[in-house]
């Protein structure tokens, strides 16, 4: 039999309980966390969102409570009354480790059947079960407070923009295609047959409507969707914080910006430096290999294409340039780990990979025989190898990229040997501005130029010129801030010319129908006195997952969705009944 809440009031959270309580008669509420049956006592841990509580039931001093707690079992709903006293041997793991609950009444609110896993941190449940069962995941303390901490950081934030004389504008859901570089999700329309709404996939026309609207400042912390390959930094929808102003300085955007963050991290309780550093990206290429280089660890590159004469550069396949860095304490790497991170070069790209080993007894080298003593000697020098480190050097399969292509290959050793060998200091947070992009980038693919970012960012003025004539040149305003590896947001000073807009989508290969099909009312816009303006989005979920230090945004999102896409627990995206796909003049073709 199950009892009614009734009028019965909670008095205090369970795991807000403290020894000031002592004394005191209480009512909490929550889920049954442990049950112990000792006879004459009966203990029950009882959790709610501030934590958990030890109650004891004694079968002398109140028989029909404890004969009601024993019907109790696992994340039954219960309410308690009874009086808070001070333990006799306190729990040091517990904050409330020093009183429990002396039960007076139980109340069985609701039962529960035995959960797929135990509601505490540090199980090892698969992720499937857990997304599955999101309802029961969010009771174990760790979702919970990367929820809390998400909610403090979001709230923070708006503060933070409201001080900043930033206005909060909505803008709509179902709107039509941006071009983020991402497929859109579509909605079908009921009353406009045939026709399509696209959900955004980032605000981005819209706020800078907004700057020609005279908004001036505007700021939403909104939800983008994008059909895109997933990861545990990608989500199909998650949350930026997105930010347009109007006549702003690269800089004035960088101080909003790192104001911000700096707000944000001390909500976590981590102390964010400012300014920002700022890096050009062809540097952040060349010395780290990566357009998000992770600034927690030394380990730089260096280009040692003269240490591999014309001789061995055949017989080794090397086509282009040679990257190298050196690895504090990796000599003591073993044959068969050089071997496995010959594989791992391999598998990102990497034409090969060759090691010098400077160890206390002697120097040794894959790759003496083929260039020569005095080339081991040059490469070392190169990279500033001390005794102790392992020399890595990498040439790269392909060509494309050009020069950086080794680069890249030698970027991501240097981030796994990093880890392996312990150099990442993860109480650093290292923040880092890059701008100096290029405005285009070639696509094997199209083989045609695309935009590195999306066409409105904008172009250095002195590069204008080469628009037409020279694409690969031309450089872009627009800027990312990275944090750790991670690459937190991007944006730029935006084109705010109509004529220039023009000039740039068709350096894209649009066709005037293209632009006024997909960009029409946006070119209109842009004729009625555009200001100059610019902005930035940040992914929020990175930045919760930082500063929550979880390694997979689904951490921090209340019900995330699987690398497939898919919602376990409810169970979406789903088939549709017919009538509805009718309605929208839809049929489904056989794959
Ligand atoms: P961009 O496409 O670089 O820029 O996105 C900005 C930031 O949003 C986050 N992000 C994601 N987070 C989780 N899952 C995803 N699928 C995902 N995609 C992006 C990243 C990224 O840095 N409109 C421009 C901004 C501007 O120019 O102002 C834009 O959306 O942290």
């Amino acid at each position: 039999m199950l009892d009614f809440l009734g009028n019965l009031k909670r008095t205090n959270y369970c795991g807000a309980l403290r020894n000031s309580d002592a004394g005191r008669n209480v009512v909490i509420m929550g889920w049954v966390a442990r049950r112990r049956d000792l006879g004459n006592l009966l203990f029950l841990d009882i959790r709610d969102r501030a934590g958990i509580v030890q109650v004891v039931f004694n079968r002398e001093t109140q028989p029909e409570a404890h004969a009601k707690a024993e019907q109790a079992r696992s994340e039954f709903v219960v309410a308690v009354e009874g009086k808070v006293i001070l333990r006799g041997k306190s729990n040091p793991e517990l904050a409330t480790g020093e009183i429990e609950v002396l039960a007076t009444r139980l109340h069985i609110l609701n039962n529960a059947k035995t959960p797929p896993f135990q509601i505490e941190d540090d199980i090892n449940a698969a992720e499937e079960t857990r997304l599955r069962y999101r309802y029961l995941d969010l009771r174990r303390p760790k979702p919970h407070a990367n929820l809390a901490l998400r909610h403090k950081i979001l709230l923070e934030i708006r503060k933070t923009m409201d001080e900043m004389g930033f206005l909060e504008v909505e803008t709509p859901m179902l709107t039509r295609s941006t071009p983020e570089g991402a497929r859109d999700y579509l909605v079908p329309s009921r009353v406009h047959h045939g026709q399509f709404y696209a959900l955004p996939q980032s605000p981005q026309i819209f706020k800078q409507i907004l700057m020609i609207g005279g908004l001036d400042r505007y700021f939403q912390i909104v939800k983008c969707f994008r059909d895109e390959d997933l990861r545990a930094d990608r989500q199909p929808e998650f949350t930026q914080l997105d930010v347009e102003m109007s006549f702003p300085r690269q800089e004035d955007i960088f101080a909003v910006i790192e104001s911000v963050m700096v707000r944000a991290c001390a909500v976590a309780g981590v102390k964010a430096d400012t300014p920002f550093p700022h890096m050009l990206y062809k540097d952040a290429i060349r010395k780290y290999g990566s357009d998000k280089p992770d600034m927690r660890f030394g380990m730089e590159l260096h280009e040692v294409t003269d240490a591999f004469p014309a001789e061995a550069k055949e017989k080794l396949q090397i086509v282009g340039n040679v990257f190298a860095f050196a690895a504090p304490g990796g000599a003591t790497y073993s044959r068969k780990q050089l071997d496995e991170l010959t594989e791992k070069a391999k598998a990102v790209g990497a034409r090969g990979a060759y090691f010098v080993k400077l160890a206390p007894e002697g120097i040794t080298s894959t790759v003496e025989k083929l260039i020569g003593a005095d080339n081991v000697k040059k490469l070392t020098a190169a990279c500033g190898a001390k005794t102790g480190d392992l020399v890595v050097a990498v040439s790269a399969k392909d060509e494309i990229k050009g020069t950086e292509a080794a680069a890249l290959v030698a970027g991501q050793l240097r981030l796994q040997l990093g880890e392996a060998l312990n150099l990442v200091d993860k109480s650093k947070w290292k923040f880092l501005w890059l701008t100096g992009f290029p405005l285009f980038e070639w696509s094997e693919n199209d083989k045609t130029w695309v935009s590195a970012q999306h066409p409105f960012t904008g172009i250095v003025d002195e590069d204008l010129e080469k628009l037409e004539t020279a694409p690969w040149e031309v450089r872009s305003k627009g800027y990312d801030l990275v944090l750790n590896g991670v690459e937190l947001g991007s944006g730029s000073i935006r084109i705010h010319r109509q004529d220039i807009q023009e000039r740039l989508f068709k350096a894209l290969g649009l066709s005037e129908e293209q632009i006024r099909r997909r960009f029409g009312f946006f070119v209109d816009a842009l004729t009625y006195g555009t200001p100059p303006h610019g902005g930035i989005a940040l992914g929020l979920d990175r930045v919760v997952m930082l500063l929550a230090g979880e390694k997979s945004i689904r951490e921090v999102i209340a019900f995330g969705k699987t690398t497939a896409a898919v919602d376990l627990m409810a169970e979406s995206p789903s088939t549709v009944d017919k009538e509805q796909l009718d309605q929208l003049g839809i049929a489904i073709k056989e794959k």
